[in-house]
């Protein structure tokens, strides 16, 4: 057995655990930019216990609460020059992937001045500010990752940014912040958790050291299928159980990285604006069964799930997102040359040719 396991992040969770962090958050410093989106951070609490805790221990602290869905670089950049103007010497993210990603890359551009093409390169000259993660809903997994995924306008795609230097050094993480989400998002999101702990034990950089927690993600998640599948909200021990198996996942793909699921997500999300976690699970049924008739693995998954075959995961998925959305041949194709630029495809095991990408995405989107 070989292989290396890095996971940084101090990880708190539990209700309330945010109020009950001042001397936590004191650490990291005495200036912060709180990086959230338009309003979310508000309804579930998340900013008034972020700021309760803040102003307890004298921590001055501004606000940018303008990160869009799927930041855009030119999104990141104005929170940056924010940080700058303040002398932010740390940042604190809130809310779902979007939120979480952008601090990541806020903290790399306030410290440093570089072009579109050395922030995604992963090497920096000066050291990205220390960042604080406070998520608000149970998918992303960004809170204990180093990535952060921008849409790039200039490649007409998404793009990750993965360093280790972008580990937030803390994730305070609360369960009950996911209480006020919506059935679509809880759907979308634990899907999208789901997707992290599959595709992490199908990546040519899995390692046994992160099976446990996959599995357990796995198992957690499945769990909670037959309250989502009715499209009734989970209770609040089944809001726990997510929350705490998207953390698990992130661990996994803190390590292994996603595959090509995720790289056809990307082009759907940019072009046709489906949500990152649905994506992944309208291309998910398509990616087992093209792993299926290649390799074994599969079916120690399906069952880890509590299903019996690929064709079951794809019934759930079904009644989980409702009817699947159309391509054109136009899209199918533009697409497939997408993906085929993103580097997670080379992630996957065993790699998928460009007819075989064609194929996953034709099987999840039939005309
Ligand atoms: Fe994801």
């Amino acid at each position: 057995m070989e292989f290396t396991y890095y996971m940084p992040v101090r990880v708190i969770f539990g209700k309330g655990v945010v109020t009950k962090s001042a001397a936590e958050f004191k650490r990291l410093g005495s200036r912060a930019l709180v990086v959230t989106g338009r309003n979310s951070a508000d309804v579930n609490g998340s900013m008034a216990d972020t700021a309760k805790a803040l102003e307890e221990c004298g921590i001055s602290y501004k606000r940018y609460g303008e990160i869009k869905p799927n930041p855009d670089v030119e999104n990141v950049r104005d929170a940056a020059a924010r940080a700058r103007s303040i002398g932010a010497d740390f940042i604190i993210g809130i809310g779902g992937g979007s939120p979480l990603d952008a601090a990541k890359a806020v903290a790399i551009l306030a410290a440093n001045d570089i072009d579109d093409e050395t922030l995604f390169s992963g090497t920096y000259t000066s050291r990205p500010l220390p960042v604080a993660a406070i998520p608000t809903t149970a998918g992303t997994g960004s809170e204990v990752t180093p990535y952060s995924i921008l849409t790039r306008r200039s490649i007409r795609n998404k793009k990750s940014i993965g360093s280790p230097l972008i580990f937030p050094v803390m994730a305070l993480i609360d369960p009950a912040y996911t209480y006020t989400l919506g059935i679509n998002s809880t759907i979308n999101t634990a899907i999208d958790a789901l997707s992290h702990a599959v595709e992490s034990c199908l990546s040519v950089r899995s390692t046994p050291a992160i099976k446990p927690a996959a599995y357990e993600s796995m198992r957690l998640i499945a769990g909670t299928f037959n309250t989502l599948r009715r499209h009734e909200l989970p209770s609040s021990s089944e809001r726990e159980s997510l929350m705490y198996a998207s953390m698990l996942a992130g661990t996994c793909i803190a390590q292994a990285g996603t595959t090509v699921v995720h790289a056809i997500g990307y082009p759907l999300t940019y072009y046709r604006n489906v949500d990152h976690g649905r994506a992944n699970g309208l291309v998910m049924h398509g990616f087992l069964k093209f792993l299926e008739r290649r390799s074994t693995g599969v079916q120690e998954l399906l069952e880890i799930m509590g299903m019996g075959s690929t064709d079951e995961f794809g019934t759930a998925m079904n009644d989980l997102l409702g009817a699947r959305e159309t391509l054109s041949e136009d899209e199918i194709k533009l697409f497939t040359d997408t993906v085929l630029t993103s580097k997670n495809v080379a992630n996957t095991l065993p790699q998928p040719s460009r007819q075989d990408i064609e194929e996953i995405i034709r099987f999840s989107f039939p005309g």
